[in-house]
C-alpha cells in the first residue's frame, strides 16, 4: 500500500498512481483521448486573448502605467511563466482532468485540494460569467452600428438601471450545448475563432504601426502621483498601499498594479492543464501547449499595447474599446468595426473554454466524491461530462443574466493568483515525497523558480484591491463550510488497490 493512501485526515493525499487509474478504469469515468499539442496551443490562445487586451490595456496605460503598460504586460507574462513552468511539470506528472484541484490532491491532501477547487471557481465559472457579460457589451456595439438596438431591460440595462442580459445568457447556453457534443467539435470551433481573432490582433499591430507617434511615448514611464485616477480611498485601494509602499499609481510602483490588472490577460493558459486526459500523448504535449501558447501571447501582448499607447496618448484612452477606439482617434473608421467585430469572436472563445475548464475540474472533484457523483458521468456517445457541463452552463447563465459582475472581476485575478502559488509549492512538495515519478517535463531550478512564482504571484496579490480580499476570504470560507458539510463525508477513500 502506498505511503499516501495510509495517511488519514484532512491532508490525506490521492496516490499519482490511484489518480492516473481512475482515468483509465473501465467504468464510464473516462473521456475520449483526441487532442493534439496543436489543438493545445489553439486552445490556449483560444482561452487567454480576450476581455484583457481588447478593454483592460486602456484601464491600465489611462489609470496606472502610461506607455509603460507595455511593461506591465511582460512583467505579468515573467509571472505567468514561472508559474506555466510548475504546472507544465505537474501536468506532465499527472495527466488528469481537473489543473491545480488534481496537482493539489497529490501533493498537498484534501482539505488544500477542495480549497483550490473551490477557489477555481472563481478562476473559471465566474472569469466565463464575466466575459460573456464584455461579449455581450460588444455585440450590442455592432449591432448598433447597423441600427439595431435591443431595450436595456433585455440588455443588461443602462447605466444606473438594471436589467437582464438575455445576449450574455444566449452565449453561455449554446457554448455549454457546444461541449456536451464534444471536445473535438469545440476544438474545430475554436480553431475557426482563434483564427480571426490572431488575425484582428495582428492587424491592429501591422495597421497601428503607421499611425504611430513617438511622441507620444514621452514620458514612457510617466512620473509617479500621490493616488491613481479615481482610485478611492480605504478597501478600493491596493492592499500593498497599507502595508506601508507607496501608492501605486505610475511611476516603478504603478508598472506593477497595472500588472497586477493586465494578468487578467493571461489568465486560461493553466486551463489547457484541464484537459490533460483529453489528449493523445500528455507528457509530450501538454508542456508544449502552455509554454507556446504563453509565450505567443505574451509577444502580442506587449506588441498591441506599445502600438495603442503610440497612437493614442495614453490619457486619451478609452477605457471600455482601447483598440478600436485608437483607430478611430486617427481617423481609421472603417478598422475599428473590424476589430470590434474580432473582439467578439474572441470573447467567444474565452467563454467557451472557461467552462470546458470548470466543467472538468467538477468532473475530477466529483469522480473523487468531493460533489455528487452524478458530475462525473460520461455522456454514453458524445464522451463529455455532460452532465457537470449542462449544471454548470445553467448556473453561470443565470449569473451572467443577473450579475452586473464588474466589481467581481478582481475576484478572477485573486484566485487564479492563489492557485498558482499552490501550484508551485505543490512542485517541490512532490519532488520531495515522490521523487520516483516519472516526469516527462522537469520544471527548471526547483526550488528556485518554484519559490520565486510564488513571490510573484503574491507579489501581483499584493497589488489588488483590500475589498477584493476581502471578498476572497469569504468566498474560502464558505468553501470550508461545505467541505465539512458535504465533502469531507463523501471524499472516496482510495483504498481500492
Ligand atoms: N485571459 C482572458 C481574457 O483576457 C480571460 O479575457
Amino acid at each position: 500500500m502506498n505511503e499516501e493512501r495510509t495517511s488519514t485526515g484532512l491532508f490525506r493525499t490521492k496516490a499519482i498512481e490511484d489518480t492516473i487509474q481512475d482515468t483509465t478504469a473501465p467504468e464510464r469515468r473516462h473521456l475520449k483521448r483526441e487532442l493534439s499539442a496543436l489543438d493545445l496551443t489553439v486552445y490556449g490562445i483560444g482561452v487567454v486573448i480576450g476581455t484583457g487586451i481588447f478593454v483592460l490595456t486602456g484601464t491600465a496605460a489611462k489609470q496606472y502605467a502610461g506607455p509603460a503598460v507595455a511593461l506591465s504586460f511582460a512583467a505579468a507574462g515573467v509571472v505567468c511563466a514561472l508559474a506555466a513552468l510548475c504546472y507544465a511539470e505537474f501536468a506532465s506528472t499527472v495527466p488528469v482532468a481537473g489543473s491545480a484541484y488534481t496537482f493539489s490532491y497529490a501533493a498537498l491532501g484534501e482539505l488544500p485540494a477542495w480549497l483550490i477547487g473551490w477557489d477555481l471557481m472563481l478562476e473559471l465559472a465566474l472569469a466565463a460569467a464575466v466575459v460573456a457579460v464584455g461579449w455581450s457589451g460588444y455585440i450590442q456595439t455592432l449591432l448598433a452600428d447597423v441600427d439595431i438596438h435591443l431595450p436595456a431591460s433585455i440588455g443588461g440595462g443602462t447605466d444606473g438601471h438594471w436589467g437582464l442580459n438575455l445576449p450574455a445568457a444566449a452565449l453561455v447556453v449554446v457554448m455549454t450545448g457546444l461541449l456536451v457534443l464534444g471536445v473535438k467539435q469545440s476544438a474545430r470551433f475554436t480553431a475557426v475563432i482563434v483564427a480571426v481573432k490572431v488575425a484582428v490582433v495582428l492587424l491592429v499591430i501591422g495597421a497601428g504601426l503607421f499611425f504611430v507617434k513617438s511622441a507620444n511615448y514621452r514620458p514612457f514611464i510617466p512620473r509617479a502621483t500621490g493616488a491613481a485616477t479615481g482610485s478611492e480611498s480605504g478597501a478600493a485601494q491596493p492592499l500593498i498601499q497599507h502595508l506601508g509602499f507607496t501608492p501605486g499609481a505610475f511611476g516603478v510602483m504603478g508598472v506593477f498594479t497595472a500588472a497586477a490588472v493586465v494578468f487578467f490577460a493571461f489568465i486560461g493558459f493553466d486551463i489547457v492543464a484541464t484537459a490533460a486526459e483529453e489528449v493523445k500523448k500528455p507528457q509530450r504535449d501538454l508542456p508544449r501547449g502552455i509554454l507556446a501558447s504563453l509565450a505567443i501571447c505574451t509577444a502580442l501582448y506587449v506588441a498591441v499595447a506599445l502600438v495603442v499607447t503610440g497612437m493614442q496618448k495614453y490619457t486619451a484612452l478609452s477605457e471600455k474599446a482601447p483598440l478600436a477606439d485608437a483607430f478611430r482617434s486617427v481617423g481609421a473608421h472603417w478598422l475599428s468595426g473590424f476589430i470590434s467585430a474580432g473582439a467578439v469572436a474572441g470573447l467567444t472563445s474565452v467563454t467557451l473554454i472557461l467552462l470546458m475548464g470548470q466543467s472538468r475540474v467538477f468532473f475530477a472533484m466529483s469522480r473523487d466524491g468531493l460533489l455528487p457523483k452524478g458530475f462525473s458521468r460520461v455522456h454514453p456517445r458524445f464522451g463529455t461530462p455532460s452532465r457537470a457541463t449542462i449544471a454548470l452552463g445553467a448556473v453561470v447563465a443565470c449569473f451572467a443574466a443577473v450579475i452586473p459582475l464588474k466589481a467581481l472581476a478582481e475576484l478572477v485575478n485573486i484566485g487564479t493568483l492563489a492557485a498558482f502559488a499552490v501550484v508551485s509549492l505543490g512542485v517541490i512538495i512532490l519532488r520531495h515525497t515522490r521523487p520516483d515519478l516519472p516526469r516527462s517535463f522537469r520544471t527548471p531550478g526547483v526550488p528556485y523558480v518554484p519559490i520565486a512564482a510564488i513571490l510573484a504571484s503574491l507579489w501581483l496579490m499584493l497589488n489588488l484591491p483590500v475589498e477584493t480580499w476581502i471578498r476572497f476570504g469569504l468566498w474560502m470560507a464558505a468553501g470550508l463550510v461545505v467541505y465539512f458539510g458535504y465533502g469531507r463525508r463523501r471524499a472516496v477513500r482510495f483504498e481500492r488497490r
